[in-house]
């Protein structure tokens, strides 16, 4: 069974690699310094001979252009997507425009998701939404927050270890979830 991970060089998509590559799975990485860009849709056709994508790096529209060009490949095939959305999308206030920007970027991308979930097509797709993980990203993002917030969220932070463990979890699942979202 082939894996292809994208931004498997950092983050919660190395942590990915590694795991399945402990596991004795056929991973394959995608990411900018490794030559695959998620916003080069002339790149995704690499994905199409793999049995399961994940669907982790970030980049606007990037993530959404993905899922649908490889379920459009996928659509009749048992195959299965795992697409790495956000548990905090819902809560618009205070945020710099950067994050309601992130935010409605992994908003369509669970639309879709759930709408290819409640398709009844074999190729099935499903969600799963973080709370705050412990990564480059993450800490990037929490420039300019007050002490005390950046405090209480590090605290509660998860870690990359977990999040890789519930992918597999949701790779190796014969049921068909919907999604697993970690709220924090
Ligand atoms: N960290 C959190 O708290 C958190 C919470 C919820 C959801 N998430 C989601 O989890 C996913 C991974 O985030 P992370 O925190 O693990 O990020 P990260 O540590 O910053 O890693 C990002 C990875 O994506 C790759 N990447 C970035 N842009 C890319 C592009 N255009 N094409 C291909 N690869 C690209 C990077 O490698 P290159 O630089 O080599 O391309 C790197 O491997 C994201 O979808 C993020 O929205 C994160």
């Amino acid at each position: 069974m082939k894996i292809f991970v994208t931004g498997h060089t950092s983050g919660i998509g190395l942590a990915t690699f590694n795991l399945l590559k402990e596991n004795n799975y056929d991973v394959i990485g995608g990411s900018r310094s490794t030559g695959f860009d998620i916003s080069n849709s002339e790149q995704y056709k690499l994905i199409y001979d793999c049995d399961i994508f994940v669907n982790n790096a970030f980049h606007k529209t990037g993530q959404l252009d993905i899922l649908r060009s490889v379920y459009d490949a996928w659509q009749h095939l048992p195959k299965k997507i795992i697409n790495v959305g956000t548990a905090n999308k819902d809560n618009q206030k205070n945020r710099p425009y950067s994050r309601l920007e992130y935010n409605v970027c992994k908003k369509s991308l669970e639309t879709y998701s759930y709408w290819i979930s409640e398709n009844n097509s074999i190729c099935y797709s499903m969600m799963y939404n973080p709370g705050f993980v412990k990564t480059p990203l993450s800490i990037e993002g929490l420039k300019g927050w007050p002490d005390i917030e950046v405090d209480r969220i590090l605290s509660q932070a998860m870690d990359v270890d977990e999040c890789a463990k519930t992918i597999l979890f949701m790779i190796e699942s014969k049921h068909k979830l919907k999604e697993i979202t970690h709220t924090y």
